[in-house]
């Protein structure tokens, strides 16, 4: 089932004032489509979905599920939470902790439906979606004696008993160690597809929205600022905010200026000298712009090898041993750099190095 947002908006007023959370949201998620809304705490990321499961009612706007208008402002129409076909996982897992396993999974079963399924039905359906989410033999254990990665399957699991057509995730992986957030996150990710559920899923964290997502909505102070797949996002982001958000990039001011004797090429005049990339070639001269590159495309060099366009001389200031990468800060003409190099390389700090800013890694930004 597909969900689409015309124009959503809703405030909050409160002691302080009016609370703008989401500003004119417009998005199609297509039928099967795993979407994900990103964005820095605050940006209105659970209000949006709030509003698709019809726990929260628009300012404005139209919300449609599958082609059907759930929700108008305009029109007066308020399809009910329990009437639209939705699974929802809370970020607090929000499972009953007086509850076994298997009685939290079905309660959807038992309360939820126009006809409630016979008990074989029951047990019959709550087995299925145990060997989905991996939870088979846990069925009688309480609820208290699971670990977190075991409560976010019952979460899970509870969304997906009825089989919804959408299922709406809040951060569901915020409380699970690292290890066992990639994991869960990939079997999630292949479990939906599997269903063919429609996905609207919420997080903070852009690793795990680059992970799960076959597109990303950016969301800023309650508006969508981009959307598109985790490569657009990554590599083309619209603005420097996004650019920032979604990995470490170093930020230069610049100008364009045309190359003497190199047949109309362009350049950047910065203040670490004049950097060439592809972006500029098609902007004016004089135009002041504003440029990023990744820590993870810089590469510090073990010798000067040959004429190499954007070689810059620097000196290393910080250099901190991470294990998979060291995270070094370099000073070219007194602008640092964060630069990810490998462990294996030798790095002193305060030893003087040749930096390498490849073309084809910055992106100019508006
Ligand atoms: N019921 C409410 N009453 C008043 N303000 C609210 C209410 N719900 C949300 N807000 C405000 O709306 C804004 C967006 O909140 P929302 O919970 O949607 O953010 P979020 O992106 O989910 O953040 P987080 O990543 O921290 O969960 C915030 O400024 C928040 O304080
Ligand atoms: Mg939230």
């Amino acid at each position: 089932m597909s969900v689409s947002l015309k124009q959503i908006s809703k405030s909050f007023v409160t002691a302080h004032g009016t609370v703008r959370s989401v500003r004119n949201v417009t998005v199609e998620v297509e039928q099967g489509e795993f979407f994900c809304l990103l964005g820095p705490s605050g940006c209105g990321k659970t209000t949006t979905i709030r509003c698709i499961a019809g726990l929260e009612s628009p300012d404005d706007g139209e919300i449609r599920l599958g082609g059907e208008l759930v929700f108008s402002r305009a029109k007066k129409q308020a399809t009910p939470v329990y009437q639209r076909n939705i699974g929802m996982v809370f970020q607090s897992y929000a499972i009953w902790p007086h509850m076994n396993v298997f009685d939290n999974i079905a309660f959807p079963l038992k309360y939820g439906m126009h006809k409630r399924p016979s008990a074989h039905e029951i047990q019959q359906k709550v087995a299925n979606i145990c060997a989905l989410v991996q939870l088979e033999g846990f069925e009688s254990r309480p609820s208290t004696q699971l670990s977190g990665g075991q409560q976010q399957r019952v979460a899970l699991a509870r969304a997906l008993i009825k089989e919804p057509e959408v299922v709406l995730m809040d951060e569901p992986l915020s409380n699970l160690d690292a290890k066992l957030r990639m994991e869960t996150r990939l079997e999630l990710r292949q479990l939906l597809k599997k269903l063919g559920t429609t996905a609207v899923y919420v997080t903070h964290d852009q690793a795990e929205a680059f992970a799960v997502s076959d597109r990303i909505g950016v969301m800023l102070d309650g508006r969508l600022v981009q959307i598109g797949t985790p490569r657009d996002i990554y590599l083309r982001p619209s603005e420097a905010f996004i650019a920032d958000f979604v990995g470490r990039i170093n930020f230069l001011d610049g100008e364009v200026i045309t190359l003497e004797g190199r047949d109309g090429r362009k350049a950047a005049r910065t203040p670490i000298g004049l950097v060439e990339c592809p972006g500029v070639e098609k902007l004016t001269n004089g135009q002041k712009i504003k440029m990023g590159i990744r820590s993870e495309t810089i590469r510090i060099l073990e010798s000067q090898k040959g004429n190499i366009v954007n070689v810059f001389p620097g000196a290393i200031k910080s250099a901190v041993f991470l294990g998979e990468h060291i995270d070094c800060e370099v000073i070219i003409e007194s602008q640092v750099f964060y630069v990810k190099v490998p462990p294996d390389l030798e790095v002193t700090v305060g030893s003087q190095v040749n930096v390498l800013l490849p073309c084809n890694s910055w992106v100019v930004l508006p």
